[in-house]
């Protein structure tokens, strides 16, 4: 069960951060930065990447530092997301928002803490892995997340609300602030292959799973219930967030997302049985609750 091989893969990825930040030379910021890490998420992210790497025989050690990496980066976007000048939200992943425990400034320090922690793994000299591959990855890795990626798709969210904004402009946005991450998870086995065949595939197929997740995401709040997503539901369209559903409806934010997930199906064809995993894990994603 989709279950189980998660809490499986969030063991590992979770007691790897939690050894990595508690040999470090510690700070008052390390309680805020694990409050953000642990114990909650799904860890989809983490594992999207053991499931392409899987199709690719790729080394369980280096998927799972890459794994730890993307879950870092994934935690501080969450504690950003929440803050009272974003989306300002008080529940996350079922208890208090990391800013409503710990106060504003420190949930922002401890937020961009977490994201040079990701690149503070990805070039620990720990990470064996030749180096030209490995700098690939994190010079992959920033892109992800900055300007052109999370932080970018952050401020579009932001700026696009109470305005009506065309298609083509929230799947930029979600694009952006989701989609980044997921290519990231699907084209870092491939780098670490050097495999350059595959990539292109790879990073296309990672932004449509991206775009599905947040598409899940808005249906979530939509209909969902915050006692099951572990987060405050029902809050886009009173923030008047431009998504899918507020520009063509529910039925029609359904439809569209399957069509997504029968592309994306197409495009694995190719691969055949290697990719089981990987499309139980995206119809995972599409059926998901919370
Ligand atoms: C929530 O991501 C934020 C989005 C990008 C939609 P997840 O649903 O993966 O959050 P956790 O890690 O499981 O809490
Ligand atoms: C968050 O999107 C995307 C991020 C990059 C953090 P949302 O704002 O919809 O995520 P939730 O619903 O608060 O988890
Ligand atoms: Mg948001
Ligand atoms: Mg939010
Ligand atoms: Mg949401």
């Amino acid at each position: 069960m989709m279950e189980k091989k998660l809490k499986k893969i969030s063991k590992k990825v979770n007691f790897f951060l939690n050894s990595y930040l508690s040999k470090s030379n510690s700070s008052e910021l390390i309680a805020p930065m694990k409050y953000g890490l642990f114990p909650g998420g799904k860890k989809i992210r983490s594992k999207i990447i053991y499931d392409v790497g899987k199709i690719f025989k790729v080394k369980h050690k280096d998927l799972l530092i890459i794994a730890a990496s993307v879950e870092a980066i994934h935690a501080y976007s969450l504690i950003h997301d929440d803050l009272p000048c974003m989306d300002d939200d008080s529940l996350r992943r079922g208890k208090l928002s990391t800013h409503i425990k710990f106060g504003e400034s420190t949930a922002i320090l401890a937020g961009n803490s977490l994201l040079t922690t990701a690149f503070e793994i990805l070039s620990d000299r720990n990470f064996k892995l030749d180096e030209k591959n490995k700098s690939r990855l994190i010079n992959f890795l920033s892109r992800c997340s900055g300007q052109i990626g999370i932080a970018g798709g952050q401020y579009l969210d932001l700026t696009y609300e109470r305005k009506k904004v065309s298609l083509q402009k929230i799947l930029n946005m979600e694009l952006k602030k989701t989609g980044k991450l997921f290519e990231f998870c699907c084209v870092a086995p491939l780098i670490i292959k050097n495999n350059n065949k595959d990539l292109n595939t790879f990073s296309k197929l990672g932004k449509d799973i991206g775009l599905l997740f947040q598409i899940v995401d808005d249906l979530i709040d939509f209909k969902g219930k915050t006692k099951f997503a572990g987060k405050k539901t029902n809050k886009d369209a009173k923030k008047g967030k431009a998504t899918i559903i507020s520009l063509l409806g529910y039925e029609n934010a359904v439809k569209y997302a399957n069509k997504l997930k029968q592309n994306i199906f197409n495009k694995l064809k190719p691969y055949s049985s290697n990719a089981n995993e990987l499309i139980k894990t995206i119809n995972f994603i599409m059926y998901r609750k919370k």
